[in-house]
């Protein structure tokens, strides 16, 4: 349990547990459970908003709604859950990009990137072979999560629906707008060209295999060698703005099975960054988003305030705070950790 001057920085996934609202996205392929967090409400400010959660269904995510747009570039992130095969979706997904509307599908674990204003989505799941299904994580670079539909299909009472009533205050987890001009999709619209192949690449772990061009992107992180600790899980994958389009955001995401200290020094070992952070720990276990399965100590501050994270929670790590380092005490079940960092480079500097 997180006690102390850094307790508010420790963010349960639960806070944003949106029974009724999140009925809005509730369509058979979008999630069976997700919690979605965003700067305005719940991450001290940061100009991120994202989501975690588990996903079995098939089908279109939001029917008649898309394509869709924001004022600020997102990534889209497909994993699985196996921790042995890191390579394994255990899905196959159908998503249209662009203004050609151009029809991609993938079946590996894969990062959609979605520039400000690019048309995305119609995202449709075509199949799921794996039995407990897959996860799906957004990290959007907005602190008020803002969407502009363009789908034909939208009705005027979902309209309505999506919008929070006048003069109640309350403000809505999604600002939504809707397009003047709507766009159709059909076998006829749609195109199946590779205009826009870049924007989705897969995701493939790279964390023991640094190249020359991963190691300047970690500033000090690798200078005197970069020395994982037993906690550290060979299995993440590192994705830098370079390779995300340019856009300002780096990202890891791995599953973690393995008790330990993560990096091992130097000094201390609490670094800071000059870019807000965002480290997320999440359960695996589709059946109960709430579970962690794990418990893992991290330290906040110069002081290295110790905190212990038993239960999913994201950790906000605002620019130049020292944190870290971080412990697996112990792990009844793999759990997930993503970091989410917004710059396009990872620069870290230690400090003790
Ligand atoms: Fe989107
Ligand atoms: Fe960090």
């Amino acid at each position: 349990m997180a006690t102390g001057k850094y307790e508010h920085l420790f963010k349960p996934l639960k806070m944003a547990e949106m029974p009724g609202q999140a009925q809005i996205f509730k369509n058979t392929g979008n999630a069976d459970v997700n919690r979605w967090l965003n700067g305005r409400d719940h991450l001290e400010g940061a100009e991120l908003n994202f989501s975690w959660g588990f996903y079995t269904g098939l089908g279109d995510w939001h029917p008649g709604m898309d394509p869709h747009t924001h004022p600020y570039p997102e990534c889209l992130v497909f994993v699985g859950l196996d921790p042995d095969r890191p390579e394994y979706l255990g899905a196959k997904i159908q998503y249209c990009l662009g203004k050609e509307l151009e029809i991609h599908t993938f079946d590996k674990p894969s990062v959609v990137i979605a520039p400000a204003g690019f048309l995305h989505c119609p995202s449709v799941t075509l199949d799921v072979t794996s039995p407990i299904g897959y996860s799906f994580f957004i990290i959007s670079l907005g602190a008020d999560p803002t969407t502009r539909w363009l789908g034909d299909g939208i009705s005027e009472e979902q309209m309505k629906r999506m919008q929070p009533e006048p003069g109640s205050g309350i403000k809505s987890p999604m600002n939504s707008s809707f397009g003047k001009k709507r766009i159709h999709i059909s076998e006829e619209t749609v195109t199946h060209g590779h205009v826009n192949d870049r924007f989705i690449k897969p995701l493939i772990p790279n964390m023991l295999t640094l190249t020359e061009g991963d190691k300047i992107q970690y500033g000090e992180m690798v200078q005197g060698g970069r020395k994982p600790g037993p906690g550290m899980t060979e299995s993440a994958v590192w994705m830098f703005g370079k390779d995300l389009e340019g856009i300002d955001v780096n990202f890891c995401w791995g599953i973690q099975k393995r008790p330990g200290l993560w990096l091992r020094g130097p000094g201390k070992g609490a670094h800071i960054h000059p870019h807000d952070e965002v480290l997320l720990f999440a359960g695996t276990d589709p059946s109960d988003i709430d579970y962690l399965g794990a418990e893992i100590q991290i330290d906040m501050g110069p002081e290295h305030e110790r905190h212990i994270i038993d239960k999913p929670t994201a950790v906000v790590c605002p620019a130049g705070l020292p944190h870290n380092p971080i412990v697996t005490r112990w792990v009844d079940k793999p759990f997930g950790f993503l970091l989410m960092s917004l710059g396009a480079r990872h620069e870290t500097t230690y400090v003790d």
